[in-house]
């Protein structure tokens, strides 16, 4: 079946709307769910997404992995989905987007875009059967409360938010089947806000401190610490020193 592209003016979240049809109907691979405005748009860890109308643009890709796709190179979709944005936000702008590892674009030191990526995987055969990556960028810099000081936003006043998410999607389609895994995270790497840094990061309830060397081939953070330990770090949140 062909791509598809689905548009909403509003809905609680594309990634939900995207398990709803995947559990209803057959969908096509790269099937596109975008949306003017989410009321229960979600991020990682279980957090909420604020998403209202008007200050940003909301989608979610739905693809199926081939039989080859390796369950464990899950952290790459999304470092891939990364790599597609700043390229897209390169394209159509004169701003240059920073990559906070591992999935969080920043623009002057403010986040613009999450990314969320869910996969439904039968863990038997351990075959990925359908992946989801939504994204949501921002826009415009009104938020208020506890995000004000860290969302930041486009504020491009004169760039198509279609344009923008065409953009995205078709880096995206290139990164996944047209592209190397090492161009991509070469590209990722030269827009990485983290490395070189200082950053501070908690494992196993102790709190650390690193400075942030190589991003590896499997999307893991390798960190050092003053005494010379090397640490791999698969997940979780990494902040930079002093910010
Ligand atoms: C994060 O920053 O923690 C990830 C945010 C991901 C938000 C996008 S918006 C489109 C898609 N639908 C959702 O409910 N979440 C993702």
């Amino acid at each position: 079946k062909e791509s598809d592209v689905r548009v909403y003016n509003t809905i609680d979240s594309t990634n939900t709307e995207a398990k709803r049809l995947l559990n209803s109907e057959e969908l096509s691979n790269f099937t596109i769910l975008v949306s003017d405005e989410q009321t229960a748009g979600r991020g990682r860890r279980g957090k909420s997404f604020t998403s209202p109308k008007g200050t940003g643009v909301y989608f979610s890709i739905i693809f199926f992995p081939k039989d080859n796709f390796s369950y464990n190179s899950f952290d790459l979709v999304t470092i891939k989905a990364a790599v597609s944005i700043v390229k897209a936000i390169e394209k159509t702008t004169d701003k240059k987007p920073e990559i906070k590892w591992v999935n969080d674009i920043f623009l002057n030191h403010r986040k613009i875009c999450g990314i969320l990526t869910e996969a439904d995987i039968d863990f038997e055969s351990k075959k990925v059967r359908s992946i989801v990556t939504g994204i949501g960028i921002n826009f415009t810099t009104e938020f208020t409360g506890e995000l004000s000081p860290i969302a930041g936003s486009l504020l491009a006043e004169d760039l198509l938010r279609s344009q923008l998410v065409a953009e995205v999607i078709n880096e995206f389609y290139k990164s996944l089947y047209c592209r190397s895994d090492e161009e991509i995270l070469e590209e990722y790497k030269s827009h990485s806000l983290l490395l070189g840094r200082y950053v501070n990061f908690e494992l196993n309830g102790v709190k650390y401190e690193a400075i942030a060397k190589d991003i590896n081939e499997k999307g893991n953070l390798i960190v050092e610490t003053d005494d010379g330990n090397i640490m791999t770090l698969s997940s979780g949140e990494v902040s930079v020193r002093g910010q």
